[in-house]
């Protein structure tokens, strides 16, 4: 049995560039993980997909999962048949920004790899992970790295390692295709050279302002972590997941307890880069 993190994706940074003409956007996006996330499991046996954990409820294990479609693709690529008996213990919000189903793609193409004796940075797999979805590349990577085209195309950097993080997220699914649609073709800039906190603090999400006309609550998640003293607070993706980067760990405790006493029915995520 094999069992893999599927840690949440963070984008510390996101410059929508341009608008393609296959449908997706030129980006320019920092990609960052934390330590806390989903867990995939493989064992032997027929292809079969099982959810557990505290968001199960929101997802299917029918056909169309992204892991399931991850296993047969790798089955056709790799030349060998569908096998694997996976078990989901889903921790992350579903629809949410921080890479959730492309984190458990990219667990399970890891988890894949490994029983076949495949290496990990095996040019195939990226190429399955690109054809999966645009975020499951940087997901297979899992560190700290710069996307360029719809995001597939990674430059690892070094990241602020450890540093307090604290996840937000106020029970709201945002669709990536419909934040996308909002948003108002406008090329802000590219992103500038540095280290990347410099980056991240220089940055901005050109997906905000399209995500808070269709969730305005993420208004209030902004507003509630702004308040805690943050270094950065942002949204991830294309939300509704907000992040918020500490100086201390004190810091990310106090932010966490006062959100979690205004907001009782909200996602608070303790957590730290990875
Ligand atoms: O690649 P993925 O399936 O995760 O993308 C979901 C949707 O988000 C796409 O269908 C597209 O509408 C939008 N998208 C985009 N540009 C990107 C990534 C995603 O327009 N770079």
């Amino acid at each position: 049995m094999i069992t893999e993190l599927a840690p949440a994706k963070i984008n510390l940074a996101l410059h929508v560039r341009a608008r393609r003409a296959d449908g997706y956007h030129e980006l320019e996006t920092l990609f960052a993980f934390v330590v806390d996330g989903d867990t995939v499991t493989l064992a032997p046996g027929p292809l079969s997909l099982a959810i557990t954990g505290p968001f199960a409820a929101g997802l299917s294990g029918e056909g169309d999962n992204l892991i399931l479609r991850a296993a047969r693709a790798f089955a056709t690529a790799f030349s060998l048949p569908e096998i694997g008996a996976f078990t989901l213990d889903k921790h992350l919000p579903v629809a949410s920004g921080i890479g959730g189903g492309s984190a458990d793609a990219a667990a399970a193409l890891r988890a894949l790899a490994k029983a076949n004796a495949i290496r990990l940075d095996d040019p195939r797999l990226f190429d399955l992970a690109a054809a999966l979805g645009s975020d499951v590349p940087a997901c297979l990577l899992g560190r700290t790295a710069l996307g360029e085209g719809r995001g597939e195309r990674l430059h690892p950097l070094d990241g602020p390692v450890g540093m307090p993080t604290l996840l937000v997220n106020p029970g709201v699914a945002v669709s990536t295709a419909a934040v996308f649609k909002g948003w108002d073709g406008v090329d802000r800039g590219a992103m500038p050279d540095g280290d990347a906190l410099s980056l991240a603090l220089a940055g901005r999400n050109d997906l905000e302002a399209p995500a808070r006309r269709l969730a305005p609550v993420i208004d209030d998640v902004l507003t509630e972590l702004g308040g805690g003293n943050p270094i950065l607070a942002r949204m991830s993706g294309s939300g509704a997941t907000c992040f918020a980067l500490y100086a201390s760990a004190a810091d990310r405790a106090a932010a966490a307890a006062r959100i979690r006493a205004a907001q009782p029915s909200w996602w608070c995520l303790e957590t730290r880069l990875a």
